[in-house]
């Protein structure tokens, strides 16, 4: 049986690519929905932009809704310099089929995780602020969580959008506190993993070889957004992120970390939405996020190659 997942997401280039990745691998995840969320662009990109990526791979059947606007306290910080001006700059999208649902994303998390059989996997590709919203407006609904998988924090890669803190988490720092809080499993993909899964030259033409209209427009997507990350790190290919949280559903043999306390800073601005992780067991505080450290970058785009290979 395949594992029920909801992506909560703020697309994004490689918010684009997770979702074919999920969307490849019907025999290992089955998506009941896209929520889109402010972060990467305000929320009206993301959310064209999630119908975007479902038009394109032909799945206009998964319901798409938009989630919130804004982060819990803060005002929105995006990354255009990152993604471009769309937020998926780099392919030219037609313009989808779909419309969005008419509920709100958080309406929409709250009844799938409330339901008496519910055990469904929340994958986390942007800031947290939808399921922290879903938390507060009805707490019983953490029960329906199996387990949330997120891209987000550093630890010892330390941050991308300031010296301490990664974007997802920075962006809606109470947010995330308000997860690491509630007391579900929670596996966390860092900058420290994503940062060692680069898209080199090699393995971005593997990806344009595929020759299919998915793996034309994933190689298109990343050839662009890889552009702002080699010259900041002038690494030999940029970090791909979101893909992780999905390959690690697929395949957690490719990773490996461990079971510790995480916490996130909310007071200090200087280190605002520092994920402040435990790793050495130097606190008494618990337990609360496998956190990865580590992975295979050739198994991961193998994986990758073969399942954008299944789509059209
Ligand atoms: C994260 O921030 C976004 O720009 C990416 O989509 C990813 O989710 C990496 O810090
Ligand atoms: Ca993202």
């Amino acid at each position: 049986m395949p594992r029920q997942i909801i992506i909560d997401t703020d697309p994004g280039q490689d918010d684009g690519v997770a979702i074919l990745l999920a969307l490849g691998s019907p025999a290992d995840v089955e998506v009941l929905g896209i929520v889109a969320v402010a972060g990467n662009a305000p929320l009206p990109r993301t959310a064209l932009n999630a119908r975007r990526i479902v038009a394109l791979a032909e799945r206009t059947d998964i319901p798409v809704f938009a989630g919130c606007a804004r982060p819990l306290l803060r005002d929105l910080v995006t990354a255009e310099h990152v993604h471009g001006e769309t937020g998926l700059d780099g392919h030219d999208f037609a313009d989808p089929t779909v419309d969005l649902q008419p509920r709100h994303g958080v309406d929409f998390l709250i009844e799938a995780l409330s339901g008496p059989h519910a055990a469904v996997t929340l994958c986390f590709l942007g800031p947290l602020t939808d399921l922290a919203m879903a938390l507060i407006k009805a707490p019983d609904c953490a029960r329906g969580i199996r387990e949330i998988v997120l891209m987000g924090g550093a630890y010892f890669e330390v941050g991308n959008i300031t010296p301490a803190a990664e974007f997802n988490i920075y962006v809606d720092p109470e947010a995330a506190a308000v997860v690491m809080r509630c007391g579900r499993p929670i596996t966390m993909l860092p900058l420290d993993v994503t940062h060692t899964v680069l898209n080199t030259r090699e393995r971005l033409a593997r990806i344009a070889g595929l020759g299919n209209r998915c793996g034309t427009a994933v190689a298109n997507m990343l050839n662009f957004s890889e552009r702002f990350d080699v010259a900041k790190y002038g690494w030999s290919g940029a970090p791909l992120h979101d893909p992780n949280v999905i390959a690690y559903l697929i395949d957690p043999t490719l990773y490996a970390g461990r079971t510790v306390n995480v916490a996130i800073e909310t007071t200090s601005e200087l280190t605002r939405g520092m994920t402040v992780v435990d790793y050495w067991g130097v606190t008494e505080r618990p337990a609360n996020v496998q956190y990865l450290r580590s992975a295979q970058a050739d198994g991961i785009y193998d994986l990758l190659v073969e399942r954008l290979g299944r789509l059209p």
